[in-house]
């Protein structure tokens, strides 16, 4: 671990809002192959793809920060400069990582990105090993299955690292609990597990908190068997930012994470595409991420937030008294 990154880390830990983000995450392209039921991508008609010289010059203000994910509400993979831009990427010294239904992710575009410098890429698999019923998440793909079987006998040592992304719906805890058994067997290196934001949809449930506790302990087990690590929102800190999170829900990625739309606005979360706190071809990232904007978003997060408990422990409404202290 280098010296930035032991400091970095040690704000982390310690809660300080970092001289600069770690991560950023950037919209390449809005458009998809599939139509996963659960998904808040844009209504048709509104598809786009960054324009790589917009990318060019908006990775010029990004040196500094440790990882961007290539990643937003689509699929990375159709991006016709989607290599290039992984390549860049590297070349500057930030890790490029991204997620994907994995459905394009063959042989030849496994190489591809190898050769351009990927270092983590997510699989987002809800169901493996059932061919009928109702999924709200990414549908069962022999197609998937094996592109990840391939890249995890391809790659050399442990780079890049291959996780599983799924989600949890109600009534689907056994999807989750093969999901994890079956990374176990194929020697994925994690399995992270996402609470749904069920939006406007009446159709998708989820289950209460509580039970959402007894899955997510079951599923930590059965990793723990398998030999692979199971994490989700409650394992993301450590330290005093843990118990930060724990007793008074702050949402962590507003103390860590930008997102960056294909048109270089600075907004602090997928979800919040038109809080825009900046724009990377008029300030700098250190401007927009300590500025006014920024730190009175951190302060009156809940008013904008609403009750999206995604990234965070659990939603719970603020007194005057922690809003006071915590920001
Ligand atoms: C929006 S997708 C984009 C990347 C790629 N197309 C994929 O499916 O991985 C990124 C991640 O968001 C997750 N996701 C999609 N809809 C969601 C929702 N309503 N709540 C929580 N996570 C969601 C997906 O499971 C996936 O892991
Ligand atoms: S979750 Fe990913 S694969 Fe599914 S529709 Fe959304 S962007 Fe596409």
């Amino acid at each position: 671990m280098n010296l930035n990154k032991i400091i970095s880390e040690l704000k982390r830990i310690t809660f300080v809002v970092p001289r600069l983000p770690v991560r950023a995450q950037i919209e390449v392209t809005n458009r998809c192959n599939l139509s996963c039921k659960m998904c808040l991508k844009l209504e048709e008609g509104t598809y786009k793809d960054i324009a790589f010289e917009n990318f060019e010059s908006i990775m010029e203000q990004l040196s500094g920060i440790q990882i961007l994910d290539l990643t937003s509400w689509g699929e990375p993979l159709l991006h016709p400069n989607f290599v290039e831009m992984v390549a860049y990427t590297s070349r500057k010294g930030i890790e490029p990582h991204f997620a994907t239904n994995g459905t394009l992710l063959d042989a030849k575009m496994q190489k591809e990105l190898i050769d351009a410098g990927i270092k983590g890429i997510i699989f987002s698999i809800d169901v493996v090993g059932r061919k009928s019923g109702e999924f709200f998440g990414h549908p069962p793909s022999k197609k998937v299955l094996d592109n990840l079987e391939s890249l995890l006998k391809f790659r050399e040592g442990k780079t890049p690292r291959v996780s599983i992304s799924t989600c949890l719906y109600e009534g689907f805890a056994d999807d989750l609990f093969g999901v994890v058994e079956y990374a176990g067997m194929h020697g994925v290196d994690g399995v992270n597990i996402l609470r749904v934001d069920i939006g406007s949809s009446g159709e998708i449930k989820r289950y209460s908190w509580e039970e959402e506790q007894e899955i997510l302990k079951e599923a930590g087990e059965i990793g723990k068997k398998a030999g692979i690590k199971v994490w989700s929102m409650f394992e993301a800190y450590r330290g005093y930012r843990k118990w930060v999170y724990r007793d008074r829900y702050l949402c962590p990625q507003t103390y860590d994470s930008i997102y960056i739309t294909h048109e270089g606005d600075v907004v602090p979360c997928c979800k919040l595409s038109k809080l825009k706190m900046g724009n990377l071809f008029e300030n700098n990232l250190s401007e927009i991420w300590l500025g006014d904007k920024f730190c009175s978003f951190r302060k009156n997060q809940l008013d904008y937030c609403g009750k999206c408990d995604i990234f965070k422990y659990r939603y719970k409404e603020w007194s005057e008294l922690e809003r006071n202290i915590l920001c």
